[in-house]
């Protein structure tokens, strides 16, 4: 198993997937997108309670993973999802989690899965929003940390602001929201000292973010351990936030063609 699935699938057990799968519609007999599915970890339980899982992603080693789990009713397949739109049928659901901050105009990502999507089909959205949102953290490093942040957003390559967006990305793309809420999480959003197991994963998280190393360089190593000794603190408080979003494509779709 590679360090990335090895990692994901320990992240797996610090998320409150159970009360974010609890909120969705019956499962059973119905037709699931997972997209942006990495090694099928939800598809798995997607599968579990009845569904017909069709997870996507853009991750070959991730999707070669996924396959040799032989989940029943779950296929996998190769897709860009700031581009490919014809997942090859019309679902009744849609999952994504933890990979709409990749796509920065989300908005128009869903607009498109849309067209993928039965009327009064759902999409369930969850992400995380203000990653390094921790305290308290030095006012230079924080700087330092949103500068990052406002950097990858501006070249495309991850919205850290993502999580509070989705609900208005699905209304402006013609969805109606039936629920958003924010999910505790013991890795991303706790308050009070990390468990040593998640300041271990965060660790391997900044040491896999090479281009935080570059942005940063010489000051890379006193960021992380300013940041994973706020992390350790008593008074450790999480700004980050997770946001689960489920909204529903109108029975008769008004959501227009992109
Ligand atoms: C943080 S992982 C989330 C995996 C899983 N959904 C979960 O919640 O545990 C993000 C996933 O999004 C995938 N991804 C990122 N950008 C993508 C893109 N443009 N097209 C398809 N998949 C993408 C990555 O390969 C990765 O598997």
């Amino acid at each position: 198993m590679s360090d990335l699935v090895a990692e994901y699938q320990r992240q797996f057990e610090w998320r409150d997937w159970r009360a974010i799968l609890a909120a969705l519609p019956p499962l059973r007999g119905k037709t699931v997108l997972d997209l942006g599915c990495g090694a099928g970890d939800i598809s798995l339980e997607l599968a579990a309670q009845g569904a017909l899982v069709l997870g996507f992603d853009s991750n070959e080693e991730l999707l070669a993973c996924a396959r040799s789990r032989e989940i029943p009713n779950t296929q996998f397949g190769t897709a860009d999802l700031r581009t490919d739109v014809d997942f090859g049928l019309t679902a009744d659901g849609i999952w994504c989690s933890f990979t709409a901050a990749f796509l920065i105009d989300l908005q128009s990502a869903v607009t498109r899965w849309a067209r993928s999507l039965k009327p009064g089909g759902w999409i369930a959205l969850t992400e995380i929003d203000d990653l390094f949102g921790h305290e308290p953290l030095a006012s230079a490093t924080k700087a330092r940390l949103k500068a990052y942040c406002e950097a990858g957003l501006a070249a495309g390559r991850y919205d850290f602001w993502c999580g509070r967006k989705l609900s208005s990305h699905l209304e402006r793309a013609g969805f109606s929201i039936s629920k958003c809420q924010t999910i505790p999480d013991r890795e991303l959003s706790f308050n009070g000292p990390a468990e040593a197991e998640v300041l271990e994963a965060w660790r391997a998280r900044f040491l896999r973010m090479r281009v935080l190393q570059d942005y940063l360089a010489a000051d890379f190593t006193s960021v992380v351990d300013e940041f994973l000794g706020c992390l350790e603190r008593a008074d450790h408080r999480s700004e980050a936030r997770v946001f689960f979003c489920l909204a529903m494509k109108p029975p008769t779709s008004t959501i227009a063609n992109v």
